[in-house]
């Protein structure tokens, strides 16, 4: 019985993103990143785009912020952030970020159509 629940749920586990991408996409909105870096990662003015980026340099600069280290005054911003984080949280926030998959690309792609003659 065990090997047919496994048999069926496989092709599904394969296909759905991993746990620790929707545990990643979760903290990443609970945490209020989206806040300076935007709803998809894709940041704004001072704060850097996010997503699709090396999980390994993500992680490493998550932790350097988390030690209280910045280069400069605009990452003083990220310590706060980063001071609550635990490795676990740093490994699904990374791992999110950098398999991040648009699931709106429809939304905002709306062609402009004008019709007439333009009001003129
Ligand atoms: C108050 C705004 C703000 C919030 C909220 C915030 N960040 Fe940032 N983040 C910044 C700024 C500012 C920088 C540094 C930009 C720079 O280096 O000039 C930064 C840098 C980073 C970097 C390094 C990117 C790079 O290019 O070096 C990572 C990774 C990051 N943030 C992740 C997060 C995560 C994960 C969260 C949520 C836990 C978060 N941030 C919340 C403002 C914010």
């Amino acid at each position: 019985m065990k090997t047919i629940v496994w048999f069926c749920l496989f092709p599904a586990l394969l296909l759905a993103k991993s746990a620790l991408y929707e545990t990643g996409k979760q903290l990443y909105f609970a945490k209020g990143c989206n806040g300076c870096h935007g709803i998809k990662a894709e940041g704004m003015n001072e704060y850097p785009l996010l997503a699709n980026r090396a999980k390994g340099y993500l992680a490493n600069k998550i932790k350097r912020f988390r030690q209280g280290l910045s280069d400069n005054q605009q990452q003083e911003l990220m310590i706060g952030f980063a001071r609550g984080l635990s490795d676990e949280e740093i490994d699904a926030l990374t791992t999110y970020l950098n398999e991040f998959e648009d699931e709106q690309t429809q939304r905002y792609d709306i062609p402009f159509e004008s019709w007439g003659d333009g009001g003129s």
